[in-house]
């Protein structure tokens, strides 16, 4: 039930509120002693001739707010008004019931294709922390996307092409050994990819030949081919190995490289569409009067670029899959990059540039040195993702050593606690990962979270009843419960704020409040008592709360374990 738009049905009533667009008046009070909903009136003096703090007291006695709200009080020049408890419980507790694990799912995305370009490593490097952020956000609104009905496809956008790959082909044809590189592939392009780079910052003659190799592989030579292909099928296999742990999947992997043979048409276009420029042996798109630097489009050597592909993959995609929305979660260091491709692609005539987001993070950086010294430089997200399992684990043999299924249920809080942490921040923020903070079980954690549930759980396996929600009755609601009520209550319109704003925090905040309000309410009220009627309303009520949790954790790509 939509009780925004209901109020906004009410107000209409009144004449003078008719043709004004209440929808961005009325405000969500932040605290709950002033409402479910606040209207200022200051906005209405104008047209109702007369002093806001009037128009409230008169327009107090005149609405006809029954049955959905069943207060509205007037507070100097804001009108508050309380949602009617028998109807929010009711609405709440069947809404749950419908939507179970789906919870706060909508069809606003019927019919509407939304592509999310995201993760997106570089093949010839290693998969390492810093891809956790665009993994980890693009994921989460690939879930949110899905849960308001929009088709999604995600797309994990390869880094599979580029003078990178000439490098890789000279060090591996130097110094390759293919066995090693079967048995153990990141590390040893990592190692062949160290060696290459530093030979070439001695000797910069030595670029040529990466460049040669470049050239052969845009050339469809036979040997080159078959080593990037080779080359590339190790690495997504290792990839994917990280994915599934991460319980992450992709409909198309088609990275840089499938763009290859769609380049000369984009160049063709451009020039068509006389926005190529010669500059200095490479061909540009200027975007000087738009205030930004220009788009390289071919360089000196006739080799295409980044950005030629990013152009051939926007066409590709909305030829393919006709989007609403084209995401490219990316972090923010490429804002420059996307703001000329968007730019571009306005240029060329496509209205749909403005359909093309980019959703930037800012950079997660390593508190604990320790891993990043084993492995060269590098801090690999598998051993991220290990480790953090095997800590949980030592915390849970510590809390709980007779719980079942220890690994299980550390793989699942132990990853839950890095996608937690990733997805509880405003994306645009610089953050240092810190081991202690995100394994915690006490805080605003993963762990936090997903104990709680288990914890609401436990209390129902204890009480031995089967919880039905019929059994919750508006009757014995409690301030309490109200409150966290209406915590839950807030949900499905934060997912629809999650996804238009793309910023997943805004779910895991909500979540932790109405985890707050559970573990309050749980403090407060026993739930097992010699009520017969109210124990079964209360363990309905810690039922409804796992099930919302449950649903909440699924959006952010966590699993819920019903002990720990
Ligand atoms: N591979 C790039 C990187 O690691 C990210 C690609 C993002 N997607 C895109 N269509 N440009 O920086």
């Amino acid at each position: 039930m939509d009780y925004k738009a209901t109020l906004i049905d009410i107000l209409k009533e009144v004449p003078e509120l008719k043709d004004i667009d209440l929808e961005p008046i009325i405000e969500i009070p932040s605290d709950e002693t002033r409402g479910d909903f606040a209207m200022p009136c200051f906005v209405l003096a104008k047209t109702m001739h007369n002093a806001p703090q009037k128009i409230a007291e008169d327009l107090q006695d005149k609405l006809d707010i029954a049955p959905t709200f069943e207060k509205v009080v007037a507070v100097g020049p804001y009108l508050n008004f309380f949602i009617a408890k028998n109807v929010l419980v009711k609405n709440l507790v069947k809404k749950v019931e419908d939507e179970g694990d789906e919870f706060g799912k909508s069809n606003m995305g019927e019919g509407k294709s939304v592509v999310i370009d995201y993760s997106s490593p570089n093949i010839a490097k290693p998969f390492h922390i810093g891809h956790i952020r665009s993994t980890l956000i693009g994921n989460a609104i690939y879930r949110i996307s899905k849960r308001l009905g929009f088709d999604v496809t995600g797309v994990n956008h390869l880094g599979d092409y580029g003078t990178q790959f000439g490098m890789l082909i000279t060090a591996y044809k130097k110094w390759g050994d293919k066995e090693a590189i079967e048995k153990n592939p990141i590390d040893e392009f990592l190692k062949l990819y160290v060696k290459i780079n530093k030979e070439i910052e001695e000797d910069p003659e030595k670029r040529e030949l990466a460049h040669e190799w470049f050239r052969k592989l845009e050339n469809n030579d036979k040997e080159a081919k078959e080593i990037w292909q080779w080359m590339r099928d190790l690495s997504i296999k290792e990839f994917k190995k990280v994915y599934e742990r991460l319980d992450i999947k992709f409909e198309s992997y088609n990275g840089e490289a499938f763009y290859q043979d769609k380049i000369p048409s984009v160049i063709e276009e451009l020039h068509k569409k006389n926005l190529l420029v010669e500059d200095d042996g490479c061909e540009i798109v200027d975007l000087k009067p738009y205030g930004l630097t220009p788009l390289i489009i071919t360089k000196s050597n006739g080799t295409s670029t980044y950005a030629t592909r990013d152009i051939a993959t926007a066409e590709y995609r909305k030829e393919t899959y006709d989007f609403y929305k084209n995401i490219y979660v990316v972090a923010t260091e490429q804002n420059l990059h996307f703001k000329q491709l968007f730019k571009t692609l306005e240029l060329m005539g496509y209205e749909w540039a403005k359909d093309c987001v980019h959703v930037g993070f800012g950079m997660v950086s390593i508190e604990d040195g320790s891993l990043s010294t084993r492995k060269g430089k590098v801090l690999y997200l598998v051993d991220v993702l290990n480790k953090a399992v095997e800590k949980t684990l030592k915390i849970i043999e510590e809390r709980n050593p007779e719980l079942q299924n220890k690994e299980e249920v550390a793989s699942k809080v132990g990853i839950g606690a890095i996608k937690f942490q990733e997805l509880y921040n405003q994306r645009i923020k610089d953050y240092v990962f810190d081991w202690d903070k995100t394994l915690s079980f006490e805080g605003e954690t993963g762990p936090y979270v997903q104990y709680t549930y288990a914890r609401a759980n436990s209390v129902i396996e204890k009480s031995g009843i089967t919880p039905s929600f019929e059994d919750i009755k508006v009757e014995l609601i409690n301030e309490d419960e109200l409150k966290l009520f209406k915590e839950i209550n807030k949900l499905p319109r934060t997912l629809v704020d999650a996804f238009e704003k793309f910023e997943p925090y805004l779910i895991s905040r909500q979540l932790m409040q109405v985890v707050k309000e559970f573990n309050r309410y749980y403090y407060n009220n026993p739930f097992i008592s010699e009520d017969k009627n109210l124990t079964k309303h209360r363990i309905a009520i810690a039922e409804l709360v796992k099930t919302v949790i449950k649903s909440q954790l699924s959006l952010l790509g966590i699993k819920t374990v019903e002990r720990m």
